[in-house]
């Protein structure tokens, strides 16, 4: 896969209008509809203000949520408009459409300089649908694409692909920042290379593990994903999450680390949960005397002690997935003893968009990594050594 994109700073846009997609996908309090996260508006604005200072007009665009194809005043872009404008300190235009009247005439109309914010790409059902008249229409507002959402280059949508069969498509500066910083780690990265692997599911990191296993040092396998590994080996697993699907695979990715040197760490020891429930009785015991009716809901002290161990030494740590259940308080330690490890280490730390991201910000560790990505699912299949289709639609340098 070729990373080696032009960027906004290969090329002149004085003058020029420009599509800029952005990944405004953040969270709303679900009663009142604010903002709680504007991580990743502030990731946009190095982009954006980089655009306005060179003189270009530009008309921003993302999603919000998933109203597929339905107009959804809940999901409306209109809060994200304000927050940008608060942010930058200017007037940000805000349609009242898509590829509309309004959207039209505010984008005829823009000047350079000024920045204007398209409602919703999903209320249009053909955004997903990645359909050519629509990314058409997107693209007949504008004279230049440039793609900064990084979190949506994972899809292939008419305004993260599409669009560039009709306009000069470049990266923007987080896009690149990403696909750079996570590409030196995937490709030559400083040594030892441990990543770090948890959430609940062996079937949603597979990618993950397999692309992981030709690159990294060592692999650590925590979280609710751990216990099927443990099964597989002919533990007791009690009520833990398992998949039963995988039970071989995680065998032969045990034999295949070991045939190729790779390090496979599991937890040694289980904090375990009478029921699944925040005040549940908890007790630690080894991975393998898990009681036969109790469940699997964080990492123990030793195993701890042993991941962290990993992580001290490392040249370049790479975390996706949490530890345990660590929207509960109770089950939350392991989760955040790595972040705490990952803190204090000396190496190359990224973390992963999702809940390994969202327990380092809440420990107040963020400031303290390398890189914290903005990408959920797209970061995973970066690492999983995917083409992205919001990626390879660029031009190339
Ligand atoms: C995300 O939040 O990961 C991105 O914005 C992509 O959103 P999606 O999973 O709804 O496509």
């Amino acid at each position: 896969m070729n990373y080696n994109k032009m960027t906004v700073t290969d090329a002149d846009f004085k003058g020029k209008k420009v599509l800029l997609r952005c990944d405004f996908n953040v969270p709303q309090d679900k009663a009142t509809g604010e903002i709680t996260s504007d991580k990743r508006i502030v990731a946009a604005l190095p982009t954006i203000r980089y655009l306005l200072e060179q003189g270009a007009a530009v008309i921003a665009c993302s999603h919000l949520g998933k109203p597929k194809g339905t107009w959804k005043e809940s999901l409306t872009l209109a809060p994200v408009a304000k927050r940008l404008s608060e942010l930058l300190g200017m007037e940000v235009i805000f349609a009242k459409d898509i590829i509309g009247e309004d959207a039209k005439a505010k984008a005829a109309a823009l000047q350079p300089g000024q920045l204007m914010l398209l409602e919703n790409l999903r209320f249009d059902a053909r955004e997903e649908k990645n359909d050519p008249e629509f990314a058409k229409e997107l693209a007949s507002m504008a004279e230049v694409f440039v793609s900064d959402a990084f979190g949506t280059v994972h899809r292939a949508h008419a305004s993260t692909a599409g669009v560039a069969a009709f306009l000069p498509a470049y990266s923007g500066m987080l896009v690149e920042k990403e696909l750079s910083i996570m590409g030196k780690a995937l490709d030559d990265p400083k040594r030892p290379f441990v990543a770090i692997l948890g959430g609940a599911k062996v079937s949603s990191k597979i990618g993950v593990i397999n692309n992981l296993l030709e690159k990294a040092d060592t692999i650590i396998i925590g979280g609710g994903m751990s216990y099927t590994f443990m099964k597989a080996q002919g533990f007791e697993v009690g009520n833990s999450l398992l998949e039963t699907d995988w039970l071989d695979y995680s065998l032969e990715m045990i034999q295949k680390a070991k045939d190729k040197g790779v390090k496979l760490l599991l937890p040694v020891d289980t904090v375990v949960g009478k029921e699944f429930d925040a005040d549940t009785e908890r007790r630690i015991v080894d991975s393998d005397k898990m009681p036969a009716d109790w469940e699997g809901m964080d990492i123990g002290p030793k195993t701890i002690e042993l991941f962290s161990e990993a992580v001290k030494d490392a040249g370049t740590v790479v975390w996706n997935g949490p530890m345990g259940v660590f929207e509960f308080p109770a089950f939350a330690v392991g989760t955040e003893a790595m972040a705490k490890a990952l803190a204090a280490s000396e190496a190359v730390t990224i973390v992963g968009g999702g809940d390994s991201a969202a327990a380092v910000e809440k420990l107040g560790y963020a400031d303290k990594m390398t890189h914290i990505s903005t990408g959920g699912g797209a970061s995973l299949e970066f690492l999983e050594g995917k083409e992205l289709p919001g990626v390879a639609c660029l031009l190339n340098k």
